[in-house]
């Protein structure tokens, strides 16, 4: 399958090259924890992609020596540099070409930098859109989504999900005709409209560094104690989810939704070591999205990240009563009352 995306056309090469895109974040439904080889996932996953949060990465590339410079908003980012250095190496084989550039590269997010939002997704995503849009130049190609989705899988497993689609899967699924280990795919055509404008209002709880880095927690699935068991789950919510996304049939959606949130940080709590990720403000805000929807009827649940924060998903016509909810209950519960509005997007794009 991999040999699929070494580059076999002509490559002809040019003395510089420039192109800048945006991709944007992805909160997974069906989570991805666990891996094996070289970024593949233990099970599948389904994201929603997002819209506001997003890096635009903009790319110089001169010929010469392989070697490559990293910056923020043109500041210099040496934290950075390892993981570009790795993601890198990963993709020469199938991107052969790049052994002779030099990369500039300039990143910036539209969300803050210390709002405990993972960038990786985004920046990996955009890194890859701009890799590919020049193998497209060199080589007359069009652009492939696929390889892009592949590429930026090897610099992070969820960025795979963040570049073309509002909803994204990812791993082979039986149910799933086209499902890969190594790329996402757009499962946009699944939504039904009730989903093609929800909302993500990201609660932040905590805005500090992950305290389990995702490698780190991702290995902690070698050899969990429940670990069979959780896989194959994901296996069957992602079938139900699906359906859910379909239909339009919300109560399945928070069921499975709020199950996997909850099974994700489950499987933090039950590994050695153990972790709890969650603060007690993620509980207060869990318990108040509970005491509302019951109160309320209205169709709004929860997912979280491996971290604190809360994604708060909803469908657009309940945004009033769901503000009042954030303004008159939940923003207490975030640091500094700070949220971010975010929706359904569609992708990445080139700036
Ligand atoms: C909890 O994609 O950050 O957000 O492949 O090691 O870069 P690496 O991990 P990463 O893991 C994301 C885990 C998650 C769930 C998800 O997005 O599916």
């Amino acid at each position: 399958m991999e040999e699929n995306f070494k580059l076999t056309n002509a490559v002809e090469l040019k003395e510089s090259l420039a192109t800048k895109w945006q991709a944007p974040s992805n909160i997974a439904l069906v989570k991805y924890w666990g891996k094996h080889g070289l970024q593949l996932p233990a099970n599948p996953s389904i994201s929603f992609t997002l819209d506001a949060c997003r890096t635009i990465t903009s790319v110089k590339a001169s010929q010469g020596k392989h070697s490559f410079s990293i910056s923020y908003d043109g500041e210099a980012i040496p934290e950075f540099v390892p993981k570009i250095e790795a993601y890198f190496k990963r993709i020469a084989s199938y991107c052969p070409w790049i052994a002779n550039y030099h990369f500039e590269i300039d990143t910036h997010n539209t969300f803050p930098h210390s709002s405990g939002i993972a960038s990786s997704a985004s920046s990996m995503a955009a890194l890859s859109a701009c890799v590919i849009d020049f193998e497209s130049e060199l080589t007359g190609v069009p652009l492939d989504y696929h390889k892009m989705s592949f590429l930026a899988r090897l610099g992070s497993g969820s960025a795979c999900r963040s570049l073309q689609g509002a909803a994204v899967l990812w791993g082979e699924h039986k149910d799933t005709e086209g499902s890969s280990n190594h790329y996402g795919i757009d499962k946009s055509e699944l939504l039904h409209p009730i989903f093609k404008d929800f909302q993500d209002t990201i609660l932040l709880v905590d805005k500090g560094e992950k305290v389990v880095s995702s490698t780190i927690g991702h290995d902690l699935m070698n050899g969990h104690a429940f670990a069979k068991a959780r896989f194959e789950q994901a296996h069957e919510n992602l079938t139900t989810l699906k359906k859910a996304l379909e239909k339009g049939d919300l109560e399945t959606f928070i069921k499975i939704t709020e199950s996997e949130a909850l099974t994700l940080h489950a499987m933090m709590m039950t590994s050695h070591p153990y972790f709890i990720l969650m603060k007690p403000q993620t509980l207060s805000i869990i318990e108040e999205i509970w005491a509302f929807r019951k109160e309320t009827q209205i169709p709004v649940c929860f997912t979280l990240d491996a971290g604190a924060n809360v994604h708060l998903l909803y469908p657009s016509e309940h945004k009033i009563a769901v503000g009042e909810l954030i303004n008159n209950k939940l923003d207490q519960y975030c640091q500094n009352s700070h949220y971010i509005c975010d929706q359904i997007g569609t992708g990445a794009k080139k700036c």
